[in-house]
This record gives structure tokens, C-alpha cells and sequence, in this order.
């Protein structure tokens, strides 16, 4: 390929690529509305690797609970997920409870300590939110209440995903929500909904962007 012919390709991939971005704005639009009309609009300035989509998903879904509802996220990082939890538990009254070490476990830039910017992104939302400090599995030891909604958004690798879901899933409420985030592309991800998740669910989950949602009967 001569060199005009690499930009050209170069600029329809480019052209494509926000079009594309464009599309997925456009047709989200009207929810990025409401929700800074209600007074949401920081949520959407907190660095993260989560879409859009699965941002709207999760104020969503926290959405549908009464007053009083627990909501329970593995893996808080800098409080991007969180906020969009927390912008619903304040519209319906209900706790987020956020377990983290805030110490970037597992993630790929490498370990340092993310608590104090955790605490300045989430200011909004304090009334809701409840910070839980430490390990995963040592944390569920001591949680008692039960779970309306789960988000796990920890270490994606198979071990820890597994482990997660054992500590978690038996305090999800029958009819509760487990979300699982990098289900797309953590074959860890997939393998725990294939053998731990979808013998709970009450109807078949849905997949979306890089997550995996559903809801469960009760059990242990
Ligand atoms: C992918 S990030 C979470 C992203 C976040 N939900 C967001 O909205 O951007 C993963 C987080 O899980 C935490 N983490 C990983 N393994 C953990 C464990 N075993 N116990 C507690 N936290 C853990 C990390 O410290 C990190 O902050």
C-alpha cells in the first residue's frame, strides 16, 4: 500500500470510529439529560474504563428499588461506577456499601493509593455512600445485611472473580441483581457466570458492552 493510500484508510477508520461514538451519544442523550438535570452531571467527568452504557445500566437498574435498598460494589477505584449507584440510591433513598483496598489491585498501572480521590469524586453523594476498606473476601466475612443489588468490578482473573462470587452471591436477595463488569473480555468473567451465576438466575441474563447482568432466585 503507497502512502496516500494508508491516510485514507487511516481517516475512514477514524471517520468511522466517531461516528460510531457519535451514534452511541446521540442515542444515550436524552438519559446524560436527565440525569444532569437532576443534578448528576460530575458523575460523568470520573476517569474509568466503563461505557456510557454501562454507566446508565447501573443508575438504571439501582433505579428500579424502594426506599432502603442495599447495593453492594466490589470495587470502587476512583468512584466513577460509584456515583452512578449512588446517584440513584439518593433518588431512592438506599446505601451503597464499596469495597475496595483502594490500592489499584490487579490493575495494570500498578499499585498506589487511590482512597483520598475516591472520597473527593464521591463528595456528592457521602449521605449514600459507605466505604468499606480492605480485601473482598475478608470484608463479606463481617457484612450481614442482604443484597438488593451486587456490582463486581474487582480483579477479573478467574480465582478472584470465583472467589468474589462465593463471598457475595449467597447475600443477594431472591430477585436481586448480580452485575459482573469485563465479562467480555475475561474468559475468568465468563467461565464464573457459566458454572457459578446462571444455576441462580431466574431467566437468562443479559450481556452488554464488556458486562453481564442478571437476576437470581434465592440460594446459597
Ligand atoms: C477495575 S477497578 C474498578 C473500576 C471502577 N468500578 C470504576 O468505575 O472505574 C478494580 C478495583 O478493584 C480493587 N480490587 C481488586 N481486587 C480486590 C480485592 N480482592 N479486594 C478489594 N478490592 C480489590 C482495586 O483496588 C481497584 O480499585
Amino acid at each position: 500500500m503507497d502512502q496516500a493510500s494508508t491516510l485514507l484508510s487511516a481517516i475512514r477508520k477514524s471517520i468511522a470510529r466517531f461516528m460510531k461514538e457519535l451514534a452511541a451519544h446521540l442515542k444515550y442523550l436524552p438519559w446524560e439529560v436527565n440525569l444532569y438535570l437532576r443534578g448528576h452531571g460530575p458523575c460523568f467527568g470520573i476517569f474509568t474504563h466503563l461505557t456510557l452504557e454501562e454507566k446508565l445500566l447501573l443508575y438504571k437498574l439501582t433505579r428500579k428499588f424502594d426506599h432502603n435498598s442495599v447495593i453492594v460494589e466490589i470495587g470502587s477505584y476512583l468512584g466513577a461506577s460509584t456515583t452512578f449507584l449512588a446517584a440513584a440510591a439518593k433518588e431512592n433513598k438506599s446505601q451503597v456499601y464499596c469495597v475496595d483496598t483502594w490500592m489499584n489491585e490487579g490493575m495494570t498501572e500498578g499499585t498506589r493509593d487511590t482512597y483520598q480521590e475516591f472520597i473527593s469524586n464521591t463528595t456528592l453523594y457521602q449521605q449514600q455512600i459507605y466505604p468499606l476498606r480492605g480485601r473482598s473476601e475478608d470484608i463479606a466475612k463481617e457484612f450481614d445485611n442482604q443484597i438488593d443489588l451486587l456490582f463486581l468490578d474487582g480483579d477479573h482473573s478467574y480465582k478472584s472473580c470465583r472467589a468474589d462470587v462465593e463471598s457475595w452471591l449467597p447475600k443477594v436477595k431472591n430477585g436481586g441483581i448480580i452485575i459482573l463488569h469485563d465479562y467480555g473480555w475475561s474468559e475468568g468473567v465468563q467461565k464464573v457466570v457459566r458454572d457459578m451465576v446462571k444455576p441462580r438466575e431466574k431467566k437468562p441474563g443479559l450481556e452488554m458492552s464488556n458486562l453481564y447482568w442478571t437476576r437470581v432466585k434465592a440460594g446459597s
